[in-house]
């Protein structure tokens, strides 16, 4: 690979005989692909609006007129409706397959269940993943293409029909550094730099779906050997409507050892007082033991301080964590609210969402509603937290902003995202642009941290609840030194074995 890539990067043509199909953009795609000069071209699903045979008549024949070297075609949930996956295997292709040209690997995999918006990898997906990322580890570049979207998508609604097993795949690809991942289904193009992986979304080329206003759209993906990718989005007929630069570095570097620890955060969750588990109480004397081992300046509480929000439930809490309420920062989490929780949480807590500690800022977004599980935080929250954070890291740029929330906004591996944050697309999206630092959260009793663009995730297990997830309770110890490089380490409760989550050099 002496030469830039070029790749176009299409979606979503949701073909059908049916007014739903936007005939003339589907042309105008084709045309300005035809007359575009590539290397490869990836469709990422929906290749049809509802899997019928006709459907599948009709775009077997428009997909004729495409001029390329080489084409991917990925399935989508719309192709897999109605028995419609039987029918791609038949007159489009294999449903999960690899390519390997040049030094060059390509995996294209089948995201979707049957007659499901939402998606699912399964076992057999992730482990054939895997095993071809190891068979060619060598490769010069390393491409993967599903029709999920892998992070939530802003200017999409409401955040669902995602992969449930989204965190598994999206460590699978961290973790084999894969270079760019393809993907589809919210009709609305994005890109993210994930860590040293790219994420890119297509919008949709020619379905009478799109989303927030904007127009039908394809992308134009260039990578240089120096693995400068450049995704250009354009309309169907060509025009540029934005155009993202991301370098993937692969640096080696870690965090640069001359710069000395400035600030340490204690992340836990999950305290769970009130649990009928008479366990509960000795894993949280063990647990604050091994905080206060590691001598903190700040403990965060993301959520879940009690089992059911009852009155004794606060009340046994608020006592529990007296001697370090000047360390404290807390907020609620679904368990916290229920019943008379959210009265009794404005009882004992400062309801200010902004707190100053040692010259750093702490933004508290309570992401919890009560008697449920699924997360949101409001439009009307949104445009005041965009107004503030955004507002407030413009003016103090010296300082290290830290948003503390309970749900998570990364898929998390081993966990299944049915209660995600609602509004995850537009509030992820925002914090990046804003270039918040450290997003902390508390969702789903697993540690997992991970950076997008230029903000680190990190999320943690609960620390004394025996409904975790996670086989052993833990909390986090986040390590920020004084060049604003991050460490993540995840300790085990009661053992106190100590694991490094992630390391991120400053930006
Ligand atoms: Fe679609
Ligand atoms: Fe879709």
């Amino acid at each position: 690979m002496d030469e830039p890539i070029k790749i176009i990067h299409f979606s979503d043509t949701h073909i059908t005989p049916r007014s739903q199909f936007m005939v003339q953009d589907f042309n105008n795609t084709v045309n300005s692909i035809n007359s575009t000069p590539h290397d490869l071209a990836i469709f990422t699903g929906d290749l049809t609006q509802d899997g019928l045979i006709e459907e599948f008549e009709l775009a077997s024949k428009m997909r004729k007129k495409i001029i390329s070297p080489k084409m991917y075609w990925i399935i989508g949930n719309h192709d897999s409706r109605s028995g419609g996956f039987e029918v791609w295997e038949k007159m489009i292709g294999p449903r999960e397959f690899h390519d390997y040209t040049n030094d060059i690997l390509f995996i294209g995999l089948d995201s979707c269940i049957p007659d499901r918006d939402g998606g699912r990898f399964g076992r057999e997906a992730l482990d054939y993943t895997k095993k071809i990322l190891s068979k060619y580890s060598d490769a010069k570049l390393k491409l993967v293409g599903f029709h999920h979207h892998l992070l939530p998508i802003p200017k999409t609604g409401r955040e669902r029909s995602n992969a449930i097993d989204a965190g598994n795949m999206l460590s699978i690809l961290l973790d084999n550094g894969i270079d760019a991942v393809f993907t589809g289904h919210k009709h609305h193009p994005n890109v993210y730099k994930v860590e040293d992986t790219i994420i890119i979304s297509a919008g949709s080329s020619s379905s009478y779906k799109t989303r927030s206003g904007g127009k039908r759209s394809f992308n134009y993906v260039e990578i240089t050997p120096e693995k400068e990718i450049k995704v250009k989005i354009q309309d169907t007929t060509g025009e540029e409507i934005k155009t993202e630069l991301k370098t993937i570095t692969r640096r080696f570097r870690m965090v640069d050892s001359t710069g000395g620890k400035w600030l340490r955060m204690a992340q836990l969750s999950g305290t769970d007082f009130g649990a009928s588990s008479k366990d509960q109480s000795e894993l949280f004397k063990k647990g604050m033991e091994l905080v206060e081992s590691t001598n903190p300046d700040v403990i965060i509480h993301c959520g879940n301080l009690t089992e059911k929000g009852r009155s004794a439930d606060y009340e046994v809490a608020v006592q529990a964590f007296a001697p370090y309420s000047d360390k404290l920062i807390f907020c609620p989490g679904p368990n916290d609210l229920r019943g008379y929780g959210e009265t009794l949480l404005h009882k004992y807590f400062d309801t200010e969402d902004t707190i100053e500690k040692d010259e750093s800022s702490f933004y508290v977004l309570n992401t919890s509603a009560p008697e449920t599980e699924i997360g949101v935080v409001g439009r009307t929250t949104q445009n005041r937290l965009v107004r503030y954070v955004y507002h407030t890291k413009m003016q103090e740029k010296d300082k290290f902003h830290t948003v503390v929330m309970h749900h998570h906004l990364i898929p998390i591996p081993n966990t299944i995202e049915t209660s995600a944050l609602e509004d995850a697309g537009d509030v992820l999206r925002m914090l990046t642009d804003t270039e918040v630092n450290l997003v902390l959260s508390g969702h789903l009793g697993r540690a997992y941290c991970t950076r997008v663009e230029k903000t680190a995730f990190a999320n943690c297990n609960t620390i004394s609840s025996q409904k975790t997830a996670s086989i052993e309770n833990s909390f986090n110890l986040i390590d920020i030194s004084t060049e604003g490089a991050i460490v993540v380490s995840e300790i085990l409760v009661p053992s106190g074995f100590r694991r490094i989550l992630g390391i991120f050099p400053g930006n």
